[in-house]
């Protein structure tokens, strides 16, 4: 971090008290730190505890036009390698995804073309309200990072998702985009012309759709999947620029355009065409596999014995494809999403699966039949990472699928380059 230049703009809210730790960790490791303190940052910390911290003067108010005179809110982001907005209140937020511009922060945030990260810190109900979920999927779309909140005991008294997190992990945060610049410069990361196809020459694997697991020739064992998810990310990725190979199991859908598409019926035919297609930098499993097999696939129609009301299926248990491609080793992808389908207790058992598979994300979401996530259009997800639990607003699945291929376009443009 020596030698970076970071503008954190400080929000108002108790967390602002946070914000001075995250100037004394930057400073240590080397980066230099101008802040910018909004009216409601002020009420909790003094512009003059952040001077002395950073060594630097504390901007505070747009209309002060002696400053205007030296130094100007474009300067301000024209002389940073990063804009941190921590903590990031609902409000700030709000304005940043309407594109407001009524004090000196909000200016600075709308005039830069500058990598954005923010470190929202809130009222658990104020960041479970829908009008900030939709403000944040408008803010990720737009191609900002966040980071946090976490969960815990708040201010209020209150216990929920809302927490700034700890400026050590911030300070994680601002390290691996600093790096990522550094790996891979992006003059103007926001640009369209820069960001239009970041993707490209990325290789995305993807499995969509039900498998079918036959019992006899007429009879097979299967689920509702419409692949319809799985098909919405196939499209995304080649959006994208990427180069997409989608494994598929029986659908009704279309082939999406640009993409290569194998079409499989069992798990087996799956795993199979999954490993054929490797190597990826980039793997989603959308797939709904069965997880069982009939034991022995009869070769005839099975007739029904008479006098019997009761018989038993034997099941064999199928090859997990998504743990097989997390597997450590050379041909793991380097980025791998699992989804996980739930009837109940979805955060746990969600966060739970992707500790089993070995995954990097899972996008967890309800499946209850009275939710139409399966087979429908639209679907609600939480988004699973090392980092904690992200909640998306309700979108439909296209929505969806080119807001996480968004997210894993900048996750791996953070990524260290692959040792080759
Ligand atoms: N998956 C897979 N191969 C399997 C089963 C599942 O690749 N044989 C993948 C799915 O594509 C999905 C993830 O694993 O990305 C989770 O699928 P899900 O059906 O939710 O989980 P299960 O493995 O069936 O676990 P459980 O029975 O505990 O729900």
């Amino acid at each position: 971090m020596q030698g970076k230049r970071i503008l954190l703009i400080v929000g108002g809210g108790i967390a602002a008290y946070k914000s001075l730790d995250l100037v004394r960790r930057l400073k240590e490791r080397g980066a230099s730190v101008r802040v910018i303190l909004t009216s409601g940052g002020a009420e909790f910390v003094t512009p003059l505890s952040f001077s002395v911290l950073s060594e630097e003067k504390t901007f505070t108010d747009l209309f002060d036009l002696k400053d205007e005179a030296e130094i100007g809110h474009i300067r301000l982001s024209r002389e940073a390698d990063l804009v941190v907005v921590a903590p990031a209140t609902a409000d700030l937020l709000a304005k940043m995804a309407h594109g407001l511009a009524d004090d000196l922060a909000s200016t600075v945030l709308l005039a830069t073309d500058k990598t954005v990260l923010v470190a929202p810190a809130m009222n658990v109900r104020m960041w479970q309200h829908a009008a900030t979920q939709r403000n944040l999927g408008t803010l990720r779309a737009d191609r900002i990072h966040v980071v946090g909140p976490d969960e815990g005991e708040m201010a209020c008294g209150e216990y929920g998702p809302g927490r700034m997190t700890e400026p050590a992990a911030i300070v994680e945060a601002i390290g691996a985009l600093l790096g990522a610049k550094a790996a891979a410069p992006r003059a103007t990361p926001r640009l369209v012309s820069d960001s239009a196809k970041p993707l490209s020459g990325r290789h995305v694997l993807i499995t969509s759709g039900p498998t079918q697991e036959p019992i006899d020739p007429v009879r097979y064992i299967a689920n509702r999947s419409s692949g319809k998810q799985g098909h919405a990310l196939a499209k995304a990725a080649a959006a994208l620029g990427a180069e997409v190979t989608l494994v598929s199991g029986p659908v009704t859908l279309p082939d999406p355009q640009g993409v290569r598409v194998v079409k499989v019926d069992t798990a087996h035919e799956m795993l199979a065409a999954v490993e054929a297609a490797l190597p990826a930098d980039i793997a989603i499993c959308a797939a709904a596999v069965a997880d069982w097999r009939a034991a022995d696939e009869a070769p005839h129609k099975l007739k029904k014995p008479r006098q019997v009301s009761e018989a038993t299926l034997k099941l064999s248990l199928n090859p997990d494809i998504l743990s097989t491609l997390a597997k450590k080793g050379p041909k793991r992808p380097r980025l791998v999403i699992g989804f996980a389908a739930e009837t109940e207790d979805l955060i746990e058992n969600a966060t739970a699966k992707r500790a089993r598979k070995g995954a990097d994300w899972i996008v967890a979401n309800d499946v209850w039949p009275g939710t139409g996530a399966m087979g429908g259009d639209q679907t609600q997800i939480h988004l699973i990472t090392a980092q904690g639990v992200e909640d998306w607003p309700a979108m439909s699945k296209d929505e969806m699928a080119a807001r996480l291929l968004a997210r894993v376009a900048d996750a791996f443009a953070a990524m260290r380059p692959a040792a080759e």
